[in-house]
């Protein structure tokens, strides 16, 4: 491709689930071109393929039909160890759910990709990045207190500056202000804003329309079809 004016590119991408009753399409061909600095909402009901889409493009799952071309790679033809690889080096994940681990500080959770990436070599390093991340979201105050001692809306903050730990190419995220309450949602979405006037590009689903509108571009999904792109 070579075409450093799309950073994301699908072309008839599907996605079908085994299911008792037969192969179910979640996706039924999407056709989609996200550019480098872009701030994308995913809007669609639930049940519509929005976790299905980010999970392909993050690499978490795989297609079942289609192209997904990130960065001029072709995501579509890795086996599983190259995608493994590729993902905690080039993709960051956000979750509703925020997913950090317990047992250790804020601190630790945001230096665990750079320790399985390798990018950033000695512990001083990784120390330093990882809360010179955490002063970027505003957080570092907490850094080294376990998840289960601040917010929802602090882990979540967490949970980006994980996502930031290996520069990766670009955010995803699947309902981030989903368990968040609207004022601290809206602190998370301006986390977003922030990022993205710094350069990342950003792919955000989410089921709140309002929110999505306040996104620089909306792709609206409905049964696994994109419908919409405004
Ligand atoms: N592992 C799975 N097996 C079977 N069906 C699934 C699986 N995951 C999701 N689905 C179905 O695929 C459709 C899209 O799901 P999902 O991508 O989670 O939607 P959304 O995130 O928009 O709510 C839904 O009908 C859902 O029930
Ligand atoms: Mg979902």
């Amino acid at each position: 491709m070579g075409d450093s004016e799309q950073l994301i590119e699908l072309r008839g991408v599907k996605k079908a689930y085994r299911t008792p009753a037969g192969d179910f399409y979640a996706l039924r061909g999407i056709d989609l071109t996200i550019r480098p600095g872009e701030f994308v909402a995913l809007s669609g009901r639930s049940g519509a393929g929005k976790s299905t889409l980010i999970n392909l493009i993050s690499g978490i799952d795989r297609a079942t039909a289609g192209e997904i071309w990130i960065a001029d790679q072709a995501i579509h033809r890795m086996n599983e160890e190259k995608l493994t690889r590729w993902r905690g080096r080039q993709v960051g994940v956000i979750f509703q759910s925020f997913q950090l681990m317990p047992m250790l500080t804020c601190v630790q959770n945001v230096m665990l990709p750079m320790d399985f990436a390798n990018l950033y070599k000695s512990p001083k390093e990784r120390v330093a990045r990882a809360m010179h991340l955490l002063e970027q979201v505003e957080i570092a105050e907490h850094a080294h207190k376990r998840p289960s001692a601040v917010s929802g809306g602090q882990r979540q903050r967490v949970a980006i500056a994980r996502a930031l730990a290996n520069d990766p190419v670009f955010l995803a995220a699947d309902e981030p202000t989903g368990s968040l309450d609207s004022k601290t949602a809206d602190a998370v979405f301006a986390v977003f804003e922030q990022l993205v006037a710094a350069g990342k590009t950003i792919f955000m689903a989410t089921h709140d329309r309002e929110l999505a509108a306040r996104a620089q571009r909306i792709v609206h999904i409905e049964d696994g079809l994109l419908v919409e792109d405004a």
